[in-house]
């Protein structure tokens, strides 16, 4: 673990009390600021004898590995994706699967080291509210970690696999009448009066877990950087957690450029990408968020701000794709690949392939899409979207003539 402090993203002051999740001064943002000397002196080499994964990364982490609550979370395939690539336009496209996560998405990798703060601070409640996926991985961990958990979940908008997993693991599931916004509202509530420790991406040590998927990439890619780099936003933590992951990258001289990191929303629910086409620093939030991507069903997201400075700041981009469009990559991927992704997961690749088309992209550049989350936590789109089961006699006769259809 490196030494770090907790400071107000905005003020710059320096926050004390492990329990709140934004500036007591000016209600800022808050973000965790390593201390990155001794890392300085090492080189990546010296990382390689601890497995891939979040905790190989463990010196540009702010919680000390002897508390760690772990289910082997990240250490997912970095895939060469040359037939999508050649499909899309952009043949040196790679795809980061973190599907294969223990639940199934990236937010293992913040709820590992959310976790592992929480038991460091001796919580007995921990809570979140989510669009399914962090709900999942919060019930996970905190099963593991022997904590009591209580999930906000917006009624009747989670796809089914994400609800099993929060149910499965034990969690005390509370569907809020509303969308993601206002069940985050709530939970920010119960934090604020002490009811429970808030492990949304507020909360300045989820991101910091978040990073992992960054240095992991670079491993995989044995440190050479690529042009772009493309994710889903919805909260826009994702996004901020990967640009923070680069800039300590820089610090400590491992990298000497940035890729373009691009934001991907979905049009139903893009605050940040209307942002940024204003070129404004600030968003504003939207009333009634509609996506099939429901894991990114988002109008005002938590750290919409930040992204917009991870975008401007490494010369990226940020754009919207519509539900047939995700749905087609979300497909391409399968049929190409064989990679089953969740709609939000597809926006990145849907969105390689607008940016594409636009002429932002080139057919030359490096592009790393990182897939957020695994096909099967929402297996009701995927069938809506594909054709029935064939009925099919008991005969070989009825079998070949099927085939030859
Ligand atoms: N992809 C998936 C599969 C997600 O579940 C999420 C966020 C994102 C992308 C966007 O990441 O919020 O950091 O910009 N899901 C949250 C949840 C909101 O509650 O599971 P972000």
């Amino acid at each position: 673990m490196a030494a770090h402090k907790v400071i107000c993203w905005d003020c710059g002051a320096e926050v004390e009390d492990p329990f709140v999740n934004t500036c007591p001064r000016c209600g800022g943002l808050l973000t965790v600021k390593m201390e990155l000397e001794k890392v300085k002196e090492m080189k990546p080499q010296d990382l390689r004898s601890t497995p891939i994964g979040v905790w190989r990364y463990a010196p540009f982490m702010p919680v000390d590995p002897a508390h760690k609550v772990s289910i082997q979370e990240g250490g997912t395939p970095l895939y060469p994706t040359k037939a999508l690539g050649a499909e899309i336009g952009v043949e040196n496209t790679f795809v980061k699967f973190e599907g294969l996560n223990p639940t199934g998405s990236f937010k293992d990798r913040g709820m590992t080291m959310g976790v592992s703060h929480a038991k460091e601070l001796g919580a007995q409640v921990v809570g979140c509210a989510s669009t399914g996926n962090t709900s999942a991985a919060l019930a996970a961990y905190a099963a593991k970690a022997g904590m009591k958990c209580a999930v906000f979940l917006p009624s009747g908008k989670v796809a089914m696999g994400k609800l099993a997993q929060a149910l499965f693991f034990g969690a005390k599931v509370l569907s809020i009448d509303g969308n993601f916004d206002d069940a985050l509202a709530l939970a920010r509530k119960m934090a604020d009066e002490r009811k429970l420790y808030l492990l949304n991406s507020i909360n300045p040590y989820r991101p910091e877990g978040q990073k992992s998927v960054l240095f992991e990439i670079m491993d995989q890619l044995n440190y050479e950087v690529p042009d772009r780099i493309i994710l889903p936003v919805g909260n826009a933590a994702n996004i901020w957690a990967v640009y923070k992951a680069l800039t300590e990258l820089e610090e400590v001289g491992w990298i000497d450029k940035m890729p373009m990191l691009t934001g991907i929303q979905a049009e139903g629910a893009a605050p940040v990408a209307r942002a940024f086409a204003a070129e404004a620093k600030d968003f504003v939030p939207e009333q009634n968020p509609e996506t099939v991507a429901t894991a990114i069903r988002i109008g005002n997201p938590v750290s919409g701000r930040k992204a917009l400075k991870a975008i401007y700041s490494t010369g990226g981009y940020c754009t919207t794709v519509n539900d047939d469009e995700i749905i087609k990559a979300q497909q391409l991927l399968g049929r190409r690949e064989g990679v089953c992704v969740e709609p939000a997961s597809a926006a990145s690749v849907a969105g390689l392939k607008k940016l594409r088309e636009m002429g932002i992209a080139d057919k030359d550049e490096r592009v790393v899409c990182i897939c957020t989350g695994n096909g099967l936590k929402d297996p009701d789109t995927i069938i809506n979207n594909c054709a029935p089961p064939i009925k099919c006699g008991n005969s070989v006769a009825d079998v070949e003539r099927i085939l030859s259809e």
